[in-house]
């Protein structure tokens, strides 16, 4: 397992330096507090010069150097980055785009998922690296791959298409079920043999929505069971080695269904990098983190995110003062148990020379260094913060399907963004410091007060008959505009939207009204809204706020229903965000909710419970100080300076972290 305490590191890429390199290396990393790394993720060229010949030496002493030095190591399987030996014997295993267009090698991640001659490539390169370091005593943990899906999610070749239909011949058994489920009727799609099916590649016109979004499905689960494939080679050499991959909950990646995935881990990870446009990248680390912890269902490693700038964005900000250690504190305050970078020494040559690390280009006289070295000294003082849990009363709706189906084309409106709505709706809980867990549409919910479902533009049956279970017991329901309007494959719910929410939330909707980018209505209570409006007609619900301008003037805008023994409320707009967040405020007072503390604004609070003491983490965004009430007993952690008179002042840009004593 990871070392005690919280684990720090990042991904380890010695290989890339001559050996004398190397004990500068674990030097450092000792002066940091470094105690995991991540190892061989991009090292099988080397690793297997030739076809099944191997050459360990390199690794034997790198793990041999970190054990030493006291040093975990994550070991990978070097599967991301198949070498050019196997693509000139392979030219098959390269992927086809949809336009017919096969990619060549040269990078990473640039091969067929589907391939029988990569995938058995890839387990006689994990059978290998199994059998060697399975009972090295560096090793804690299995890092599979890397980042399954960042480059090659799909793959349109003639043996994925193969694929993919023994894949839907599974889910449907036979044509006629598939026929039904993709609607093929429309536009003379019938298929009369499963030969006929193919991917949704580039086509004339739009292609049929079930299908693409049945490939979506697909290309998540063929990937996943290349990962499933290693874990098991790894299980059998190493049964008590836990194994992870490293997700990519982030703002620009949705390839993979998480919820499938998350199962099939022994210890959840994730990638997070910020985005340079992004304004408040705060609330996308909170966002991300909240998801992931809720996929782990406990604490979770974040694996990899970066010192300063990364390589990849059109303009590559680097980090301003502070924040290094509140990026990094924000993520174990949301459910980390490890803090690891891409990578540990910045890289002199290669795609990512550009990329910020650990120990920068410049050495050890550097402010990242410092900041390094310093978040080295914090993560140690947190080590008792580590296996506490995350408590919460709200619970957001979150499915890929949803996000798929939501932003396939010929919608409504293509402005209408699954990850934009979720946030808008997310950010004023993240204001008022309400904890949020995410849930899988069909998760037991007896835990929560108020569920959200901002954008489930797609639900199951079950799911729908879950959510709307959960009003009726006494909970609080808010549903978005747009959502319950299909069904699992994807058909519209008839008889007025929000088909499956329509009786719940006590409204029924003729017509919808998508706004013009720019476009906005004035909302009689005050505010506006943009985006989106539709006629709704009462059916039991209150108007809360209706149309001040536009076609639509007079027409609620917002409705409340008592439905059972709870409350459903309809958003059927997207409201500016100081009216959405009163809207969300009132929601969550009237269903009980409170914030974990009332904090200045710009401090962000959250809060993980220990078995006998909570850990407040403070975070100051604001300009300013900021004085926030703690409890009596309190000490702070990462300066271990007991807490006089129950007040702890946060300075601007600064965390605290809190120990109340319960
Ligand atoms: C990740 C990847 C790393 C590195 C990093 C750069 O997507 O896993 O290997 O490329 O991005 O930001």
């Amino acid at each position: 397992m990871i070392p005690e305490g919280i684990a720090y590191g990042g991904d380890y890429n010695p290989e890339q330096w001559p050996e004398e390199v190397w004990a500068e290396d674990v030097r450092l990393m000792r002066e940091a507090g470094v105690n995991m790394v991540s190892v061989n993720i991009f090292a099988w060229a080397l690793l297997e010069p030739r076809e099944g010949e191997y050459d360990f030496t390199r690794l034997d002493k790198i793990l041999g150097l970190l054990h030493e030095n006291g040093i975990a190591a994550d070991l990978a399987t070097p599967t991301a980055a198949p070498p050019a030996w196997f693509f000139r014997k392979h030219p098959e295993a390269l992927p086809v785009d949809k336009d017919g267009r096969r990619l060549s090698y040269g990078s990473r991640q640039t091969f067929c998922p589907s391939s029988p001659a990569y995938r058995e490539a890839a387990l006689r390169i994990t059978g290998a690296v199994a059998a060697r370091y399975a009972d090295h005593p560096a090793v804690v943990m299995w890092h599979i791959h890397n980042e399954y899906g960042c480059h090659n999610a799909e793959c349109h070749c003639d043996v994925s298409a193969a694929s993919f239909r023994r894949w839907l011949r599974s889910r449907y058994g036979d044509l006629a079920a598939l026929n039904d489920a993709w609607g093929t009727t429309f536009w003379s799609q019938w298929y009369y043999d499963w030969d006929e099916i193919i991917p949704p590649r580039a086509t004339g016109a739009v292609p049929n929505p079930t299908h693409q979004l049945d490939w979506r499905r697909f290309c998540s689960d063929e990937l996943l069971s290349l990962y499933k494939a290693e874990r098991e080679v790894l299980r059998e050499a190493a049964p008590s080695v836990p194994a992870t991959t490293n997700f990519m909950v982030m703002y620009n990646f949705d390839a993979l269904d998480y919820w499938r995935w998350a199962p099939e881990l022994d210890f959840v990870s994730n990638d997070h990098y910020l985005r340079s446009t992004d304004p408040e990248s705060e609330i996308d680390i909170a966002l991300s983190g909240d998801i992931v912890r809720s996929l782990a269902g406990g604490p979770w490693l974040l694996m990899e995110h970066s010192t300063g700038a990364v390589n990849w964005q059109p303009v590559n900000r680097a980090k301003t003062a502070g924040e290094l250690r509140r990026n990094a504190l924000a993520h174990v305050a949301r459910g980390a148990d490890g803090i690891a970078y891409f990578q540990w020494r910045a890289a002199k040559a290669g795609a990512e020379q550009w990329h910020s690390a650990m120990l920068p280009h410049a050495g050890t006289d550097s402010q990242i260094w410092r900041d390094v070295v310093a978040l080295g000294a914090d993560l140690k003082a947190l080590a008792e913060v580590r296996g506490s849990s995350s408590p919460a009363s709200v619970a957001v709706a979150w499915d890929w399907n949803a996000r798929w189906a939501l932003e396939l084309p010929s919608q409504p409106s293509e402005s209408v963004r699954y990850l934009d709505v979720v946030r808008s709706w997310y950010e004023p809980l993240w204001r008022s410091g309400v904890a949020v867990d995410f849930v899988h549409p069909s998760a037991d919910l007896s835990q929560y007060r108020l569920v959200l479902a901002p954008a489930l533009y797609l639900v199951d049956d079950a799911s729908a008959a879950n959510l709307t279970g959960f009003a009726a017991g006494g909970g609080t329901l808010a549903v978005g505009f747009h959502s319950g309007a299909v069904d699992a494959n994807c058909h519209i719910r008839l008889g007025g939207y929000p088909g499956a929410f329509r009786e719940t939330l006590g409204v029924s909707t003729d017509e919808v009204f998508p706004l013009l980018p720019g476009e906005t209505l004035s909302l009689d209570g005050g505010g506006t809204a943009s985006l989106w409006s539709e006629r709704v007609r009462l059916a039991g619900a209150e108007a809360v706020t209706s149309y001040g301008s536009g076609p639509l003037t007079g027409v609620p805008a917002v409705t409340r229903h008592t439905y059972g023994d709870g409350t459903a409320w309809y958003l059927a707009t997207h409201p500016d965000p100081g009216t959405l967040a009163g809207l969300l405020d009132r929601i969550r007072t009237e269903a009980g909710v409170e914030p974990v503390r009332e904090t200045p604004e710009g401090v962000e609070a959250v809060l993980r419970r220990g078995e006998d003491a909570d850990y407040l983490f403070l975070i100051n965004h604001g300009e300013g100080d900021a004085s926030v009430q703690v409890a009596e007993r309190a000490t702070e952690l990462l300066t271990a300076r007991s807490i006089e008179g129950g007040l702890v002042t946060v300075a601007p840009g600064d965390v605290v972290v809190v120990r109340e004593a319960r």
